[in-house]
């Protein structure tokens, strides 16, 4: 049988070698550059006519990764590809999913909609889903969603013991407990009012529960910091261990990293679905699995 083609338009490199020891994945070339006026040349150099292809692309950052995404994504569905696959270790846009105030766009259902257009089918870890409760109320292609919560649970057991692990929000008990239950460790989850970009308030619920214990701020997403900061400080003020932040999405926007660490956090440790330094968790074997689950038919098919 052929194997499935994958492009690799933007990646975290460990990323692919956990595709390529899990499936029968071939590589697919294409030449991709810049006009002098900035706009995209995307050039396929391998055929694809009647191939099953996916094109692999994490989202941070995602409008200067967008444009190019649906360029080689039309170039391969004109050159015949039998189905075109998107695997996006990080999707972007689901955290606008609802007008807060009069006359917002709601971005994740426009860009779920250029997606869907785009593409066969979708794979993922850790989406956002918040008001959301699955990538099919937005996504009206077929999804798999892997997840990090596995992978993380193991590197605070490895590295952390004595860990207390410590959800920032409500919206992240989902994976807290879980993460600890496999970990072996306690839990606690605070509460968040967000104000503003930067600007969040935590309601730090049990803080004291467990003194002795070493915080492990667990989040799906740091953009900011500004939410794993205020946590930071919280405990440190309640005199705790000096905590340990863990996320799955690496997605540091300016100096979030350089703040964090000067905040206090005595480590940053990321899984590898986006590019960073503090990548240290791999979700590979994770994603692998999922792609297979979608090539092998098993999905959730959208609306
Ligand atoms: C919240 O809704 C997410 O789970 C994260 O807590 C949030 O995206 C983190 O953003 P920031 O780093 O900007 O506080």
């Amino acid at each position: 049988m052929t194997k499935p083609l994958l492009f690799e338009l933007k990646n975290a490199p460990q990323l692919v070698r956990g595709l390529f020891r899990e499936q029968s994945i071939e590589l697919g070339w294409f030449e991709r550059r810049r006009f002098p006026d900035g706009e995209s040349y995307v050039r396929l150099l391998t055929p694809v006519a009647g191939r099953e292809v996916m094109i692999l692309c994490t989202l941070d950052r995602p409008d200067d990764a967008t444009l190019p995404l649906l360029f080689l994504a039309a170039a391969l569905r004109e050159q015949g590809a039998r189905c075109v696959g998107l695997v996006a270790p990080y999707l972007a846009y689901l955290r606008q999913d609802r007008a807060f105030h009069p006359g917002e766009a709601v971005t994740s259902v426009t860009y779920a909609r250029l997606l869907s257009s785009a593409f066969d089918w979708l794979v993922t870890v850790d989406p956002h889903l918040h008001r959301y409760a699955e990538l099919g109320a937005v996504y009206s292609i077929p999804t798999a969603m892997a997840s990090a919560t596995g992978p993380i649970a193991d590197w605070i057991r490895k590295e952390i013991p004595d860990a207390v692990v410590i959800g920032p929000d409500a919206e992240s008990a989902q994976w807290i407990d879980r993460v600890a239950a496999r970990a072996g460790v306690p839990s606690l989850v605070f509460e968040k009012d967000r104000r503003g970009d930067r600007n969040v308030v935590i309601l730090p619920n049990g803080i004291d529960a467990f003194p002795g214990r070493t915080p492990v701020l667990v989040d799906d997403i740091v953009s900011s910091a500004g939410t794993m900061i205020e946590c930071v400080r919280l405990l440190k003020a309640a005199g705790s261990k000096a905590p340990v932040c863990v996320a799955v999405h690496a997605i540091f926007a300016g100096d979030a990293h350089a703040a964090l660490v000067g905040a206090g956090a005595a480590r940053i440790v990321t899984a590898n679905t986006v590019s960073h330094p503090s990548n240290a968790i791999d979700v590979g074997d994770e994603l692998a699995t999922a792609i297979a689950a979608i090539l092998g038919g098993e999905s959730s098919h959208g609306n």
